[in-house]
């Protein structure tokens, strides 16, 4: 007998584990199928989870060796303990992991272990790991495969030396010069842990700047202070190899252009974080004729569905920011959908963060995005310098920025770059989902003293006047 199921996830991602609980909670049934031996996708495993937890502890290390003294606790020098740092991060990674599987049994939801493939409309195929294979019936099939680390022509990863971000997360010991090849998010977060922990990092990067993409002046004073804090830039530059010299790796980079001569970077790890690609081979995609746009990603229209009735996609695996929290809200909103309701996602207003010290968060438009499509608008700043708490806790650095449109005052976007900016994000975010102004922030009480209070006061700027500036 096939299992049959109201709906089948394949992929147990940030999107697939959200769709298939939500959808379950609208009363489907619903099955995931999932190649890996643990359920969370990159997000959970080898991802955001992972990465935040070392961002923590490398940054409580940094404060230990650098910070304390100043505030008048004197402990020494401090030692790295990396296997007990190791742990801590794994722990983190298997309660999370632990997590989806007790949601999946809570609601219901049948999990099967294997590759899953579209074998026709309305059937997945699962091969399992000991090659036993078996089709499950589905009304509607979610593809939720998410991503997967882009390689880089000539230069071979292979997770102990020459790693992506996987395994640059595992490292057994601190590498004594760590090359980073892309200055985006992962290369800045994953740089700045190694570098807390004592590597030289040296970070190359094909455009003239940091995290393409995020307003300009956030990403120039972020540079600086990243800079002060150690990490080496080489920018417009491009690494046309890396070999084996001595026991150690050379990592040849030339100017982007190509017109000064390539000059060698010595390494004993080198990080390829160049983006990543979405996940599609081997689902039966050509077979079916499931439609696919120019970067390989699964073409969907608004309400997530392919060019092939019944089978639906979400995540990293189509177009959009690849964030877990888009991914997770294509996945509720779908489930929504199939459950026949109305659901969707605004992904005008999706916050993105890098997980620095200070943090970088953003949501909405930049100041360049603004300028090229030729809206009229107004800008708010607040430094952190001018907060009372920022001065409490010695995180100063950054600003708060706050983007309006002319004449209307609604809020077009927010650019903050401050510690615990990856929090106060999240309200410029609801602000906006409601269409709100400057004004309506400026008016609204804020806590003190709080971080958030900068971005208050940005709005004030940009409506009218800050009071603390
Ligand atoms: P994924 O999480 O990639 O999950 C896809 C799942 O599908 C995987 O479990 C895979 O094994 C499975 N799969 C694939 N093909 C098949 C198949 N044929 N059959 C069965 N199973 C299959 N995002 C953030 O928002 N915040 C962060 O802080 C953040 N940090 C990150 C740090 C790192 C180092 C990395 C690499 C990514 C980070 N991301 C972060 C991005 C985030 O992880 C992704 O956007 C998110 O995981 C995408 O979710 P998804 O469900 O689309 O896919
Ligand atoms: P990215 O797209 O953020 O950055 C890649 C960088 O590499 C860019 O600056 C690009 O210009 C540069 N680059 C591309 N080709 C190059 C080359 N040949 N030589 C030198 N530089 C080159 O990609 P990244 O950092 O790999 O991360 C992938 C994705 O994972 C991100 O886009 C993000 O969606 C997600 N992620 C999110 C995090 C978060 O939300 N905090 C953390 C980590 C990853």
């Amino acid at each position: 007998m096939t299992d049959a199921f109201d709906v089948v996830v394949i992929g147990s991602g940030p999107g697939g584990y959200v769709c298939a609980i939500r959808a379950a909670q609208h009363g489907l049934t619903v099955a995931v199928v999932e190649q890996a031996p643990t359920f969370g996708g990159t997000c959970l495993n080898v991802g955001c989870i992972p990465s935040k937890t070392l961002l923590h502890t490398s940054e409580l290390f940094e404060e230990a060796a650098k910070k304390f003294s100043g505030f008048g606790i004197e402990i020494g020098q401090p030692t790295l303990d990396l296997t007990r740092m190791m742990s801590h991060k794994n722990g983190a990674v298997e309660a999370n992991v632990a997590g989806v599987a007790y949601l999946f049994k809570k609601n219901a939801i049948a999990a099967f272990h294997g590759r899953g493939a579209i074998a026709s409309p309305g059937k997945v195929r699962v091969t399992a790991a000991d090659g036993a294979v078996r089709e499950i019936a589905a009304k509607a099939i979610v593809v939720a495969t998410g991503s997967e680390p882009a390689p880089l022509p000539g230069v071979a990863i292979d997770e102990q030396r020459i790693v992506s971000s996987t395994g640059a997360l595992s490292l057994s010991e601190v590498p004594k010069r760590l090359v980073v090849i892309g200055a985006g998010v992962i290369g800045l977060e994953l740089g700045s842990v190694w570098r807390r922990l004592g590597a030289e990092v040296t970070v190359v990067e094909y455009l003239d700047r940091i995290l393409p993409g995020m307003d300009g002046e956030v990403s120039r004073q972020a540079q600086r202070i990243f800079a002060r804090q150690g990490l080496a830039f080489r920018l417009s530059s491009k690494v046309e190899g890396v070999v084996e010299k001595g026991g150690a790796l050379e990592v040849t980079v030339a100017s982007a252009d190509g017109k000064t001569p390539a000059t060698a970077i010595p390494a004993d790890i080198v990080l390829v974080a160049i983006g990543r690609r979405p996940v599609t081979a081997g689902l039966g995609l050509e077979t079916l004729g499931i439609a696919t746009d120019s970067r390989g990603r699964i073409a969907v229209d608004a309400g997530f569905r392919t060019s092939v009735d019944g089978v639906y996609a979400i995540g990293d695996v189509i177009a959009g920011p690849m964030l877990a929290h888009k991914a997770e809200d294509e996945g509720a909103a779908l489930a929504e959908r199939l459950a026949g309701k109305a659901g969707g996602v605004n992904h005008a207003v999706i916050p993105s963060v890098v997980y620095t010290m200070p943090e970088i968060a953003s949501v909405g438009q930049t100041e360049e995005e603004l300028k090229a499509a030729g809206t009229a608008y107004r800008t708010g700043k607040f430094p952190f310098t001018a907060s009372g708490r920022a001065r409490a806790t010695g995180r100063t650095e950054g600003f708060a920025k706050v983007l309006t449109e002319e004449g209307t005052d609604r809020v077009l976007g927010v650019h903050i770059l401050g510690a615990n900016a990856s929090e106060m994000i999240a309200e410029a975010a609801v602000l906006m989902e409601f269409g709100g102004s400057a004004e309506d922030l400026a008016r609204t009480c804020h806590a003190h003293p709080t971080f958030s209070e900068a971005v208050r006061e940005a709005a004030m700027a940009a409506w009218w006047k800050p009071v603390h500036l």
